[in-house]
């Protein structure tokens, strides 16, 4: 067997067994197949895909390149969450503290924020002192004494597609239903839990824009999951605009809280409370939704889920007092207020219109708004600036007039700021007429969706 051969292969559209994927799989995690040959094999399958035996058998090879983790040793049902990425996603840290009130064991490995889209662990790393490095043993001891731990993947959880994603980054191969599937399904598998719940983001802040390519991805992925013997749901979600008010890491742990407080954006309420509900039947502790909504619902306005945040970041060295006082959070030194008239003047509105609706907007440019500010990464290695992002006022479907703030950025450049605004008008679409409104939830997949195909 060798590389050339399985780049030509595939891109003839070929079908590769199991031997050939590992080999491919396995050469370039261990070095023996180089950056190139593997970029070109990545654009082959870009263009040719791959079936449901190959990716499988793709995410497999890469769920074994490292060390799986046992989580036998924490009681009861282990149930994990993953998000296929977006914009001022932060219902990790909603769900997490909600469902370990609840007696649901999250033992979670989260990564950072790549591209346009946000990560768990980068805000986490917002809190003073919270540590998302610690050892297994203490990770598996945390989460049968407190019911959570978030720490971030170790080095040998997939290797194969630590190395395969930094690739696909950089060579715009990373938007293919095959590539994302074995890439979260490998990391998934590998850590361990019992059960997955899979947040598939749909729009144009999502890497899937449509809704027929978001339920594509949710099967593929739910197959592989339920081939695995683990139950797997899939939740499809609104991404067409930021989730929530707030873009940006600290901006993004303090929505958070509030959420746990009693007073979250109804939007990102919505999509906490759905994943959030789903992991409490799948960890059997709710019978059916309305019960698990219910559940929720008290773990909030009691305070359980608010104190249990409390006591995970203590659990893992963060200084507690922030979540109970937000204010502690250090800020970004400058703030930039977007009004109506900004938005209405870069759009030729004309001279008469002084009230308009926000008809769409590119939510992928919002994302890079706050990279642009220093809130995320440009490449794999650079640092990122905790205190930046952008703060929404008003959302699709709302009204604006010109002196109607719609947005807040947070900076500490005044330069990166001004290239931010402008990014940040250019991405919205203003209509006259009040445009329809996104639903939220689009569907959910669940194994007897692939049964009745
Ligand atoms: N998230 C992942 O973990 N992998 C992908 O390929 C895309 C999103």
């Amino acid at each position: 067997m060798n590389t050339y051969d399985l780049i030509m292969k595939k891109r003839n559209g070929g079908i590769l067994d199991q031997e050939e994927i590992s080999y491919m799989v396995n050469g370039f995690t261990n070095g023996e197949i180089p950056d190139y040959q593997m970029a070109a094999f990545l654009m082959a399958v870009y263009f040719k895909g791959m079936n449901h035996e190959e990716t499988t058998m793709l995410t497999m090879a890469m769920a074994d390149s490292g060390e799986r983790l046992d989580l036998s040793q924490i009681d009861g049902i282990k149930v994990d969450k993953h998000s296929t990425g977006g914009v001022g996603d932060k219902t990790s840290l909603i769900i997490g503290p909600i469902l370990a009130s609840l007696d649901v064991p999250v033992a979670k490995m989260s990564g950072r924020g790549l591209g346009h889209t946000g990560g768990t662990i980068d805000k986490l790393e917002g809190i003073p002192g919270f540590q998302t490095s610690i050892e297994e043993s203490r990770f598996i001891q945390q989460v049968n004494d407190i019911k959570l731990s978030i720490v971030g993947q170790t080095a040998n959880l997939a290797p194969a597609d630590k190395k395969i994603y930094a690739l696909r980054d950089v060579t715009a191969t990373v938007d293919n239903v095959s590539l994302i599937a074995a890439s979260i399904m490998s990391k998934k598998l590998a850590a361990g839990a019992d059960a997955i719940v899979l947040d598939v983001k749909v729009g144009s802040g999502a890497f899937m824009k449509t809704v027929e390519d978001a339920r594509l991805l949710a099967k593929t992925m739910v197959a592989i999951g339920t081939l695995a013997g683990r139950e797997t749901i899939a939740v499809l979600t609104d991404m067409n605009e930021p989730l929530g008010n707030a873009v940006g890491n600290i901006l993004e742990v303090k929505e958070a809280i509030a959420c746990l407080k009693g007073y979250g954006e109804q939007r990102l309420m919505e999509v906490s409370k759905t994943l959030a509900s789903y992991m409490l039947l799948a960890g059997k502790k709710a019978k059916d939704l309305e019960t698990a909504n219910q559940m929720i619902m008290n773990a909030i306005t009691s305070g359980r889920a608010l104190d249990k945040m409390k006591e995970f970041v203590q659990a893992q060295g963060g200084d507690a007092s922030y979540i109970t006082c937000e204010e502690k959070f250090e800020k970004a030194k400058f703030t930039v207020e977007i009004y109506g008239r900004d938005l209405m003047q870069s759009k030729e509105i004309a001279a008469n219109q002084t009230k308009v609706y926000l008809n769409c907007c590119n939510n992928q440019e919002i994302g890079m708004v706050s990279l642009i500010l220093g809130g995320g990464r440009q490449t794999k290695d650079s640092t990122i600036d905790l205190t930046v992002g952008l703060e929404l006022k008003k959302h699709l479907g709302d009204w604006v007039e010109m002196d109607t703030c719609v947005a807040v950025l947070y900076g500490n450049d005044m330069e990166k700021m001004q290239e931010a605004k402008k990014r940040f008008v250019c991405a919205y679409e203003l209509t006259q007429d009040k445009p329809e409104h996104n639903p939220i939830i689009y569907e959910i997949i669940t194994k007897s969706d692939l049964e009745n195909e």
